[in-house]
């Protein structure tokens, strides 16, 4: 099955998911590891953004990541393997399909993806049944309705709003780290915990400014533009004071916020 993805596969947004992968590692992989032997399922893994740190933190697992894109796969095994990972294998499949086995992994990982999909509930479905029971789920998203900034800009909002909306049409949804856990415990994983990872961007953390607020943030809002106007949801003018007002937020007196989610549960024991 085909799904349609906002962010597209240009040489662009392949830059932007690994500023945002490596900007966030600390802040989103610090507390996962994964035991020697295990198995892991990664699906929607993309150009491999978060494979390379998933396999490092976890070099005695044995990691499955999937794509439905074959040429971000081809990507993600490349960059996997200049970096020297052996324990990872890659395959495509939708994770609507997966050609795995029912309870076949120890534990799934899940990041960025559920928010491009029109039915996360299928999707999650679909993980459940590969996961055996007593393993995990880690899923992480994030919640576009969290930014907020200084200076405040209604400019800067309403591009924010553009993506919201342009996402939702192409049937995702950019507001749904608020939604995991009733996701997760409507799915059928138990003990589900969400842990709130805010990203808070002043001009004292200089990598930040420009990995986050910059490279992965704004970078994402812009890549919207020629929809946003195509569609007529927004003034040429105004879209563009609305970007120069993220980008001022970049400034010394500046600041930027942003919370991602990031939830764990776990398959019943039968
Ligand atoms: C925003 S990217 C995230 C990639 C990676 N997880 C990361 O954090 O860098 C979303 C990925 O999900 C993939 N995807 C979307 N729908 C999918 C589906 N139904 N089955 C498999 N992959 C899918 C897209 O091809 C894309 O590579």
């Amino acid at each position: 099955m085909k799904t349609s993805y906002v962010h597209g596969y240009s040489p662009r947004e392949a830059e932007r998911l690994l500023d945002q992968a490596q900007t966030l590692t600390e802040l989103l992989h610090c507390d996962t590891h994964y035991p020697n032997g295990s198995t892991v399922l990664e699906a929607g893994c993309g150009i491999g953004a978060q494979t390379i740190t998933l396999a490092q933190n976890s070099p005695k697992a044995q990691i499955t990541s999937i794509d439905f894109s074959p040429a971000s796969l081809a990507q993600a095994e490349e960059r996997v393997c200049a970096a020297g990972i052996q324990n990872v294998t890659f395959r495509q499949a939708d994770i609507h399909a997966l050609p795995f086995a029912d309870n076949s992994f120890d534990h799934v990982f899940v990041c960025f993806v559920l928010e491009h999909l029109p039915e996360p509930a299928r999707a999650l479905a679909s993980l459940h049944r590969v996961l055996r029971p007593g393993g995990s789920i880690t899923v992480i998203e994030g919640d576009h309705g969290s930014a907020y900034f200084s200076p405040d800009s209604a400019a800067a909002r309403r591009t924010i709003a553009c993506l919201v909306k342009i996402q939702r049409q192409m049937g995702g949804d950019a507001l749904i780290g608020r939604r995991c856990y009733p996701l997760l415990v409507n799915a059928g994983f138990e003990g589900v915990t969400i842990s709130p990872r805010m990203v808070y961007v002043d001009a004292s953390h200089p990598a930040l400014v420009e990995g986050f607020t910059k490279q992965t943030f704004t970078a994402m809002v812009e890549g919207v533009r020629d929809a946003a106007l195509g569609l007529g949801m927004i003034s040429e003018t105004d879209w563009d004071q609305g970007i120069a007002d993220l980008y001022r937020t970049c400034e010394p007196d500046g600041t930027f916020c942003y919370t991602l989610f990031k939830g764990v549960g776990i398959k019943p024991k039968e």
